[in-house]
């Protein structure tokens, strides 16, 4: 298990508790496959505790919901029965194909090489398949890499970059639309508390002066109505196999 999935595995309690923009991501992709869209054999990597694999409860098929860690996949398989849950690595997706539709709902941006994975993933897909992805872009904690820019620990791209991986990996665009999502938590300390509990470990530890520095200047920087504001930024997109 890489670091970050172990950072998931041990989230699990916390995750959907501290998960209001994914939860809202996780609607705004399933929105985009209209009931009568919902059939066939379904593939969705990094499902997570299910958020979005709940909303695609009513599938006509088989439904493949695959995270690479363990807890994620116990608790998905309490809160979204319906689908098959499996431990799968989305970096390896050979064996879960061939599949009619594929579903990522906030994992790419996680991946190292996510050029090759697209390839695999299109490799598993039949003829004219479907994929349907929400990727978190730059922008996403903008206010808090502000404050401490060394933290980050996903790997950005942005929209065009993306367009271009998918589209290079043989997908064909048909639909793309960004995405954003203003949370409010009573202070900076309260956010810090919550991107710890959803798995999102900063890259390089902060000594503790420093940090109560940052989230000084956060809660002065970027207060306004009832709390204090941290910015989500997506892209959605939806293809096909070509
Ligand atoms: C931000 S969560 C998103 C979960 C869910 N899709 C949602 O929208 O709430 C990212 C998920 O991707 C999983 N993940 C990270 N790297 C992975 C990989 N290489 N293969 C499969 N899952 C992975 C993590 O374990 C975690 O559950």
């Amino acid at each position: 298990m890489t670091g970050i999935i172990q950072n998931f595995d041990r989230a699990v309690a916390g995750y959907e508790a501290n998960s209001t923009a994914q939860a809202a991501l996780a609607q705004a992709l399933a929105q985009w496959i209209a009931p009568g869209e919902r059939r066939g054999h379904a593939v969705e990597f990094g499902a997570g505790t299910g958020l979005f694999t709940r909303q695609m409860t009513l599938w006509r098929g088989t439904y493949h919901a695959t995270d690479a860690a363990p807890q994620m996949v116990q608790r998905g398989k309490m809160l979204a029965s319906k689908a098959n849950w499996q431990i799968a690595d989305a970096r390896q997706p050979d064996g879960l194909g061939p599949a009619d539709w594929i579903f990522a709902c906030n994992l790419l941006q996680w991946l190292d090489e996510p050029a090759s994975v697209l390839r695999s993933w299109r490799k598993i897909l039949r003829p004219g398949g479907q994929m349907a992805v929400a990727v978190l872009l730059p922008g996403t904690f903008e206010e808090l890499q502000t404050v401490l820019p060394e933290t980050s620990p996903l790997r950005w791209c942005g929209a065009e970059e993306w367009r271009g991986l998918l589209e290079r990996a043989g997908f064909s665009l048909e639909r793309m639309e960004s995405w954003k999502h203003v949370e409010i938590y009573p202070n900076a300390l309260t956010l810090l508390r919550a991107v710890h509990a959803m798995g999102l470990a900063p890259q390089r530890k902060v000594g503790a002066g420093k940090l109560r520095a940052a989230l000084r200047a956060y809660d002065k920087k970027f207060v306004g109505r009832g709390g204090v504001r941290a910015t989500w930024q997506a892209w959605l997109a939806r293809g096909r196999a070509v």
